[in-house]
């Protein structure tokens, strides 16, 4: 039988100034895969149903209040560190007996089963915290965690306060861990601020619990689920990590990718199988591909549908509202935004279609342009079904071309076409005969000074 679970809190920090990105924009809600870090960490939170999410943020934290308008936050006001930030939240939780949870904000990735493993661990008898420990391949300046004589952890040490050999333990604190809510408010309490960095330490409170007879456990996390965000480079590894996941996911899912170190996916990019995506795509936020479609290289693609069996590229650019109907063509140098393309249609080279729709079968030649702006609105163009669009047109919105009409090459189209009907609207061809010759002659003996 299940046992009913234990509630839940969770404590997220993110109070700290993040100084090392240099941005003006919070540093949790910098972006991996087009989507804020912190994104990631409140929908994992999400999944585990904690009773309580709160977030302890200090500067800047006007931009994640107006990012995140229905999370719950406090302020602490003054950074004095990691168990001076638990502390704030614990006190705004208020009384809370349940199991509780603490994050940090640029640690984005801990995988909702590591977050389960470290709570279910609390379920042993007399356990007081369970620490989220990894085994980095630099340990650098981590925290370290120092097992006991009986192989339970004993303490954690900041790196600053750590003895040499102390420093030459492999196990390290990711500085996420569980505790019991119960105990850690009297924890939290008693923390000192005299270690080197001047701060109330977090990590401190693994010897409390042991003091008071209690258990602390360990979990271990791979390093890349504990990565740490604190400057650009740290965000462009990650984003590194990320993309080869997705890589990975879609492979695995019948995606055929020639060279998938350089095709770029957004989180939310959704990619049937047999799809074949060509070197040098890059997909932006809300792309979705039916089965059996084709992106050809360089193609850059966001906020599209492209449904099943077309071809896409190479060198397309698709903006958001673009809609690729079934076996539709796109071909190189064409920029599609807000349009529909119905299946069957194709627009194989050079041309811009924006606030549009293209009908079925119908085929856009070369070079035209839908004339969707006139400075201060937007209007549509429609293209009916079996239409022929011939090659440098311009259609001038807003516009309707009935459907089979055949609109000539090099028209600038400004009245609505027929269905059926040819257009033709541009300067009629006359011949002088003989004039060019005539020309080259004069011109030449004007130019010897004749
Ligand atoms: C912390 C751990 C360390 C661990 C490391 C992993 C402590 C004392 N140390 O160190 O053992 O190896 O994380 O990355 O916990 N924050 C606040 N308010 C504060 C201070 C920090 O909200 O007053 C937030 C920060 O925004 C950040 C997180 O807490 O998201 C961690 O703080 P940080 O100063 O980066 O901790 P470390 O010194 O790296
Ligand atoms: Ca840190």
């Amino acid at each position: 039988m299940k046992m009913p679970q234990t509630p839940l809190a969770a404590i997220i920090l993110a109070a700290g100034q993040g100084t090392r990105m240099l941005s003006a924009k919070h540093k949790v809600l910098h972006a991996v895969g087009g989507k804020p870090m912190l994104s990631y960490l409140l929908e994992t939170v999400n999944s585990l149903n904690a009773a309580r999410a709160v977030l302890v943020v200090g500067a800047g934290k006007d931009q994640l209040i107006s990012s995140y308008p229905n999370a719950e936050f406090v302020t602490q006001a003054e950074q004095l560190g990691t168990g001076h930030a638990a502390k704030v939240a614990l006190d705004e939780i208020g009384d809370f007996s349940g199991h509780v949870i603490v994050l940090f904000g640029d640690t984005p990735f801990i995988p909702a089963h590591t977050m389960t493993a470290m709570i279910a661990g609390m379920d042993a008898d007399n356990t007081g915290i369970v620490v989220l420990g990894f085994r980095p391949k630099d340990p650098g300046k981590y925290g370290r965690l120092i097992i006991g004589a009986d192989g339970s952890l004993e303490r954690i040490t900041e790196y600053k306060d750590a003895t040499e050999v102390e420093r030459t333990v492999g196990l390290c604190n990711s500085g996420m861990m569980v505790l019991a809510g119960d105990q850690a408010r009297n924890w939290l309490a008693e923390l000192k601020s005299d270690n080197a960095a001047g701060e109330y330490y977090l990590t401190d409170l693994v010897a409390l619990a042991r003091r008071d007879g209690m258990n602390v456990t360990v979990v271990e996390a791979k390093e890349e689920d504990v990565m740490g965000i604190n400057s650009r480079e740290d965000l462009a590894n990650a984003e590194a990590v990320k993309q080869s996941e997705w890589r990975k996911t879609a492979m695995a899912a019948g995606v055929t990718m020639t060279d998938p170190s350089t095709v770029y996916f957004s989180h939310d990019t959704k990619v049937a199988a047999d799809v074949t995506i060509e070197p040098g795509v890059f997909f932006g936020p809300g792309v979705r591909i039916e089965a059996g479609a084709t992106i050809k290289a360089y193609s850059h693609i966001e906020g599209t549908v492209i449904r099943a069996g077309a071809t896409v590229g190479p060198f397309a650019r698709l903006r958001p509202g673009a809609d690729i109907g079934e076996g539709a063509k796109i071909g190189n140098f064409v920029e599609i935004k807000k349009a529909e393309i119905k299946e069957g249609a194709k627009v194989s080279h050079l041309s811009y279609i924006g606030d549009a729709t293209v009908g079925a079968e119908a085929n856009v030649g070369a070079g035209t342009i839908t004339c969707n702006y006139d400075g201060f609105l937007k209007y549509k163009t429609e293209i009916g079904a079996g239409a022929f669009i011939g090659s440098n047109s311009a259609l001038v919105a807003p516009v309707n071309v009935g459907d089979g009409a055949i609109v000539a090459a090099g028209s600038v189209v400004t009245k609505d076409v027929a269905a059926d009907a040819l257009a033709v609207a541009r300067g009629k061809q006359r011949e002088i005969t003989g004039h060019a010759a005539k020309f080259r002659t004069d011109k030449a003996a004007e130019k010897a000074g004749k």
